[in-house]
């Protein structure tokens, strides 16, 4: 079967839609709810290849999932009874699976081994196997997935200091780990990074204390199951408010976005190039803020992108790069080395897309220079990346309509985060301006 998809320069983009659930909430309502003893219910959860990864691994140490019509019951024994998986836990494409189980299988008395596909292969992993081996947890000495950690030795200590990289991944591990240590930990963070697990143990009943960039945990609490309904996700909204705001006469609503102030380094980097964005209908949802998004095109202007931005937008920034380069003037993006590390090296991978429709780039090693200008229709590669399979797909929307068609090979890649994009694409470019 073609894993191919053919985009048509778009006119502008009209109407209403609902993007699937959040996924970094969606893998947390999981795994907090894993390690609380009973039954919980998940509405909105995102149900994609990542997700599914997450539930795998969790099944194999003990924990029931079920579905019913649009809600899923987790129903687990609590993380002191979970029993070791019969098989390696495989975490497919996902680096949030990986990285926060591996937190939690620092708390548990017995071996678990991890592994994923190609890509999350080549991810590195010490970030979080060395802090865990700080804490007195045994853990293999590899630097990338296939790796053990084994928490038998029952003596995990407390976390002080600095995480080495801004990354909600290490500091949920880190997290994680120490609910379970024998002492209290302190976690500082050296950028905003996205604090859904924070905020998520918390209304579980963790101790847990949130004082700027430090988190203290106190290990001992009793965690309680909390259902959960997951709000859209402002990562997936993200490639339709881009595609609007660039293109003049586009109106788009989105209702229901997770619009948690970490998460929304796009709309301000957006807002900075002069696009038309407002927020109506604020509210909280599980404890995170949701709003509806309305998004108004018009001619966007270049920006810089950098410092703590770049972590509030560090999924966003493939699409804010197709942005850039149908902005007047010259945008760079900097303080980025982080995605050299994700599901592809997507400084090389968004600097490849634009430059074969037709765009001057300068690459750096932390980021990019883009030069606006005109996009064209070319054939483009996702390079297995779902993110880059969808920026590619904004970028050919808005590409010169004498120029034809894109083609994006290996459209597919979508799966792991937004399986219904292809379809969504077709709606929202359908409806009669
Ligand atoms: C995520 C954290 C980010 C992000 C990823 C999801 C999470 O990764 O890129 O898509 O859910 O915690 P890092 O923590 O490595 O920055």
């Amino acid at each position: 079967m073609s894993d191919s998809v053919n985009v048509e320069p778009s006119g502008p983009l009209r109407g209403e839609l609902r993007v699937p659930g959040d996924k970094s909430i969606s893998h947390r309502a999981l795994i907090c709810n894993a390690l609380a003893e009973g039954e919980a219910q998940i509405t909105g959860l995102l149900d994609s290849a990542d997700c599914r990864s997450t539930i795998a691994c969790l099944r194999q140490w003990g924990v029931e999932f079920k579905e019913t019509g649009d809600r899923l019951i987790v129903r687990s024994p609590g993380q002191s009874a979970f029993h070791p998986a019969a098989d390696t836990l495989d975490c497919g494409n996902s680096g949030t699976s990986i990285r926060l189980l591996t937190g939690v299988a620092a708390g548990l008395p017995f071996r678990s081994d991890f592994d994923g596909d190609a890509s999350l292969r080549q991810r590195p992993m010490r970030r979080v196997l060395d802090p865990l081996a700080q804490m007195g947890a045994s853990v293999s000495d590899a630097n990338t997935a296939p790796y053990w950690v084994d928490g038998s030795n029952e003596t995990l200590q407390g976390f002080n200091g600095e995480i080495a990289v801004a990354s909600a991944q290490v500091k949920s591990c880190i997290v994680f780990a120490a609910l379970r240590a024998n002492q209290p930990s302190r976690i500082v963070e050296p950028g905003p990074s996205r604090d859904h697990t924070e905020r998520m143990l918390i209304a579980m009943g963790a101790d847990i204390e949130v004082d700027g960039p430090a988190i203290s945990v106190r290990p001992g609490a009793t965690l309680q199951p909390q259902d959960v309904q997951v709000p859209g996700d402002v990562s997936a909204a993200a490639f339709w408010m881009i595609a609007a705001a660039m293109v003049p006469g586009s109106e788009i609503l989105l209702p229901n976005v997770g619009v948690n102030p970490r998460r929304t380094g796009v709309i301000d980097v957006l807002r900075d190039m002069g696009a038309q964005i407002d927020l109506t209908n604020q509210r909280e949802m599980s404890g995170e803020p949701v709003a509806d998004i309305v998004v108004r095109g018009s001619q966007l202007r270049s920006t810089v992108i950098d410092g703590d931005t770049v972590v509030r937008a560090v999924d966003e920034i493939p699409a804010l790069a197709v942005a850039a380069a149908l902005a007047g003037g010259v945008t760079e993006i900097r303080d980025a080395a982080e995605l050299r590390v994700k599901e592809s090296d997507r400084i090389a991978t968004t600097s490849a897309l634009l430059q074969a429709m037709g765009i001057q780039i300068d690459e750096w090693s932390d980021g990019m220079r883009i030069f606006g200008g005109n996009l064209r229709g070319a054939t483009v590669d996702s390079h297995g990346d779902h993110r880059l399979a969808m920026a590619a797909a904004v970028a050919a929307l808005a590409a010169d309509p004498e120029s034809g068609p894109t083609t994006i090979n290996g459209a597919s890649a979508v799966d792991i985060s937004y399986p219904t994009f292809w379809q969504d694409l077709h709606q929202l470019r359908h409806v009669p301006v």
